[in-house]
């Protein structure tokens, strides 16, 4: 399978996908990497493995680069079956939406339906379920809508809240888990062992 991965920042997920692509436990190639910020990690970590590298649309009205419809084209072309969103920031328009139903994964840091929608991303995720007292969090994959952390859930790993946690000793425990949860959903995408429940729950078969 091909897959586009979308990034804002550091990469690591993309990093860990990729390098899963190349030994051989995702059954897929990182064919295109879009992001908003050309000069992020990802980006950078893109262009040295040879990944081709496009700027995802800015602004809503005057469109520099590519629209939203040029971007769906262009990952047509690239014959891309799976989009990964993998710290990617910007909200995907609905053309996007649209054209890869089903296909659209994203990777958030907190046990969604809580700590998600705008305004919930990187550190202030720590920061909110710290301060919130819960005793547990953890990563959530996610099927992608129009909206922000709204999508049907796939996957989910618990992490506990240690006492004294501050957020970012939380975030880089539970982006260790991201890897790892991010790499075995993606795996299980590409070979085709996610099913959907008749009320629209999608589950994944493991693998036999
Ligand atoms: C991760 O915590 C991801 O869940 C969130 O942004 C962070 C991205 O980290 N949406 P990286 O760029 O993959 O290192």
């Amino acid at each position: 399978k091909k897959l586009a991965v979308f990034v804002s920042g550091g990469g690591s997920n993309f990093r860990a996908i990729h390098e899963a692509t190349v030994e051989g436990s995702i059954y897929g190639d990182v064919t295109v990497l879009v992001t908003d910020k050309p000069s992020c990690g990802g980006a950078e970590y893109a262009r040295d493995n040879e990944i081709p590298v496009i700027l995802f649309p800015k602004g809503k009205s005057i469109s520099e680069g590519l629209s939203p419809d040029d971007l769906v084209s262009t990952l047509r072309n690239f014959e891309v079956d799976f989009i990964l969103l993998a710290g990617f920031l910007k909200l995907i328009p609905v053309e996007l939406v649209r054209a890869y139903p089903r296909s659209i994964l994203n990777i958030h840091p907190s046990l969604l339906p809580a700590f998600g929608g705008k305004g919930f991303y990187g550190l202030n995720v720590h920061k909110a379920v710290v301060a919130s007292g819960a005793r547990y969090s953890g990563p959530t994959v996610h099927f992608v809508d129009e909206h922000y952390d709204t999508g049907r859930i796939l996957a989910q790993r618990v992490v506990p809240v240690l006492a004294n946690d501050t957020a970012e000793q939380l975030a880089a425990r539970v982006l260790q888990q991201e890897h790892q949860i991010y790499v075995e959903v993606v795996s299980a995408l590409c070979e085709e062992r996610i099913i959907w429940r008749e009320d629209g729950v999608p589950l994944i078969r493991r693998k036999e």
